[in-house]
């Protein structure tokens, strides 16, 4: 079984057009599909005026069913830039069941000369899309994306958004008559703003019936091309005679939007507070980011080399759905760095050092695409890694390696961002409307909003003292490159990992310490990491030379990992607790009953932290939720992940079972 998602098949027609061959369909209108979208999306949702209108900070949200070639995507971009001004946001949320393979996607582009400038930026960020939610960042975050991959029945009821216009395509209701139901409707409804506009391209009668029915005026209008007349219609609200869909409990719905001033404070450099600056600083806001030491990147996230390490489930978890979707943003993130010194695609290797082990990774073989990851077998595995291995293993090809600091600073230098280094935050008050970060009797700076990224230290503030954060020693040894192991040329892991060399230097990773509390590399861990180079490949032992080293004379580095319970990360608004016990301490007696009472958050204060052993891939992402919790955006992941990285979570299950 290879169930999930293959690409669009496509047949190109003689001009170059292309068409599906699983609906029997074409993408575009053989006239002229560019003439067609304009007319049938753009002006129908009057977005050339709706961009004009936006406020400076101001956005409009559009959704799509069917990305396809994302010429409707690139048309309402180029409007976008024509008429919106400099400092407004264009949020683009759109499903697709078959995704176009890159190659495909660019042969459907290159079709359209015009949109070249816009093209050539999707086609670049268009890497690592694999099912759920995916999300790329545009002209420097003036542009969103939002990919949700997998059918619009299954991905939109997941989507927590808000639309300002719905682009209805999806190949003709007669070809695909799957996808035009109520049920869809009704999910389109629900996630319809107040103005909310929709268009398509078809007039057929049912649909607008139905259309009608879920609480859209629809309209039918004059056609283009062959198109005799289409759809136009606005919502004007859920219907009456309806049960109206579920809102989130209290304590995970969204708080005001923090008005006023777009100033935020995150204190802590590592890749949670570069992250969460980066995604603010993109979205306008002036941001102070506060770091103890000389530098950014100082504590966990300044090791030499990192991996993208993807430790999923067969089962679609909560963890693994934030994995795929955070993987896949990070990843496209490093095309802005340097690859070889930055970071390296070069692939990462999981071998099947122990039968469990094997059986697991055929499970996940069976559950993910090839384009994800493939199972190997031991010569296969050997070609890969370029050096002779025990066994087989999966291979993820996209992985690879990364030096987070270089990723930290890319994530910091928005103009937006302030770095003060030195900055050591030893108290948090509330004055004012402010957050004021203090350091004895010195005020270091304040702002209406802060975001707490200082992995376990942020436990030091009482706001979040009772967040179950734990800090986990680990160190990684640092091994001189020689000739023989130049010819390693992708990530192996077992139960540490080893990568090709970076500036002359592999990284072997890495210990893990439950009880220490010295950040001194020691003899002891060098040995054990060594150890587990061994369990990776002899061969690769040789090769470095490393059985003839002493570990008192290796050099490595040792830093703290935070992790959480659930080995989630913590991301989100913060409630305060006891309130929190006050307003919902009846959940403790009987769980389904919900008090109708708005959850007491702390005002402006907001938490990236409890990254564990995968920040590289949960942080980034973790900077978009934060920020879309901020700004009152559509999340960059489906609602129930979003609840399961939030940080009332724990409070709430103290309430409901008496442990967190
Ligand atoms: C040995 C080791 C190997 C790892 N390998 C991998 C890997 O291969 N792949 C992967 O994805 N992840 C890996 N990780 C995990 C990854 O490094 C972390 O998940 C990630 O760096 C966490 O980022 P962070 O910003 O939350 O924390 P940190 O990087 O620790 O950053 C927190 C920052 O906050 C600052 N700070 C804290 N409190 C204050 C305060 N009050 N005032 C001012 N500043 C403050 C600290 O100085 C620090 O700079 C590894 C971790 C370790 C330790
Ligand atoms: C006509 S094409 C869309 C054209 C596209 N908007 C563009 O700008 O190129 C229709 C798309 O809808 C997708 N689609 C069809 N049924 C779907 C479903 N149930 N869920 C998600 N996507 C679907 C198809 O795979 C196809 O890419």
């Amino acid at each position: 079984m290879k169930p999930v998602l293959p690409h669009a098949q496509l047949d190109w027609d003689d001009q170059g057009r292309p068409y599906s061959r699983v609906f029997d369909d074409v993408y575009f209108s053989d006239k002229s599909g560019l003439d067609e979208t304009r007319y049938v999306f753009i002006e129908q949702n009057r977005l050339a005026e709706r961009f004009a209108a936006l406020p400076e900070g101001g956005r409009l949200v559009i959704g799509e069913t069917g990305f396809g070639t994302g010429l409707n995507f690139l048309c309402a971009w180029q409007v976008f830039e024509q008429h919106a001004a400099p400092g407004a946001r264009l949020h683009f949320v759109s499903v697709e069941k078959y995704p176009l393979s890159h190659d495909d996607l660019q042969r459907a582009l290159a079709l359209w000369p015009e949109l070249k400038v816009f093209a050539d930026q999707l086609l670049a960020q268009y890497v690592a899309i694999h099912q759920g939610f995916q999300r790329l960042v545009l002209d420097n975050g003036r542009v969103t994306l939002t990919l949700l991959i997998g059918d619009a029945l299954e991905q939109l009821p997941q989507l927590d958004a808000q639309i300002d216009a719905w682009f209805l395509d999806g190949f003709a209701p007669a070809k695909n008559p799957d996808m035009w139901t109520a049920e869809l409707f009704a999910e389109l409804a629900r996630l319809a703003a107040p103005d909310s506009t929709i268009s398509t391209f078809t007039s057929t009668g049912w649909v607008r019936r139905l259309l009608n029915a879920a609480g859209f005026k629809m309209k039918r209008t004059p056609g283009i091309g062959h198109k005799w007349e289409i759809l136009r219609g606005a919502y004007l609200g859920w219907p009456e005679t309806v049960p109206a869909p579920a809102i989130p409990k209290p304590w995970f719905a969204r708080p005001a939007p923090v008005a006023g001033e777009r100033r935020a404070l995150v204190i802590g450099a590592g890749l949670a507070g570069c992250a969460s600056a980066a995604s603010l600083a993109a979205r306008g806001w002036q941001v102070t980011l506060l770091e103890r030491h000389d530098a950014l990147a100082q504590e966990a996230s300044g090791n030499p080399q990192g991996v993208l390490y993807l430790k999923l489930s067969a089962h679609g978890t909560a963890l693994s759905q934030l994995i795929v979707s955070g993987f896949g943003h990070t990843r496209r993130l490093l095309e802005h760095l340097h690859r070889g010194v930055d970071w390296d695609g070069c692939g990462v290797l999981q071998l099947a050092f122990n039968a469990k082990e094997a059986e697991r990774q055929a499970q996940l073989a069976s559950a993910f695409p090839e384009h994800l990851l493939q199972l190997l077998d031991r010569e296969q595995a050997q070609n890969r890694a370029g050096i002779d291995l025990q066994s087989g293993g999966l291979f993820y090809p996209e992985g690879g390696w990364v030096h987070p600091p270089a990723l930290c600073q890319w994530q910091a230098q928005h103009p937006g961002t302030q770095l003060l280094t030195h900055h050591d935050v030893l108290d948090l008050r509330r004055s004012n409307g402010q957050w004021q970060a203090w350091a004895d009797d010195r005020l270091l700076a304040e702002a209406p909003v802060v975001v707490l990224a200082g992995a376990a230290e942020i436990k030091r503030f009482p706001f979040s003292r009772e967040l179950p954060l734990k800090r986990i020693r680990g160190q990684i040894t640092r091994l001189p490159e020689t000739a023989a192991s130049r010819s390693l040329s992708t990530v192996v892991c077992a139960e540490g990992y080893v990568a090709p060399a970076r500036l002359g230097e592999h990284t072997l990773g890495a210990s893990f310490d439950f009880k220490s509390d010295d950040l001194t590399p020691t003899a002891a861990e060098h040995l054990g990491n060594l150890k587990m180079l061994e369990e990776i490949s002899p061969d690769l032992v040789a090769r470095i030379g490393a059985d003839t080293l002493q570990p008192e004379a290796l050099e490595g580095r040792a830093a703290f990992r935070c992790t959480s319970p659930d080995y989630l990360p913590i991301v989100g608004p913060l409630a305060d607790e006891e309130g929190f016990m006050q307003a919902y301490g009846a959940l403790s007696k009987d769980a389904r009953r919900i008090p109708d009472v708005p959850c007491p958050w702390l005002e402006g204060l907001y938490v990236n932290s409890g990254h564990g052993s995968r920040g590289l891939i949960t942080a980034p992402l973790s900077g978009e939720l934060l920020a879309a919790w901020l700004d009152d955006e559509p999340l960059p992941l489906p609602r129930a992940v979003a609840e399961a990285c939030h940080p009332n979570r724990f409070a709430l299950r103290r309430l409901i079972r008496g442990k967190a």
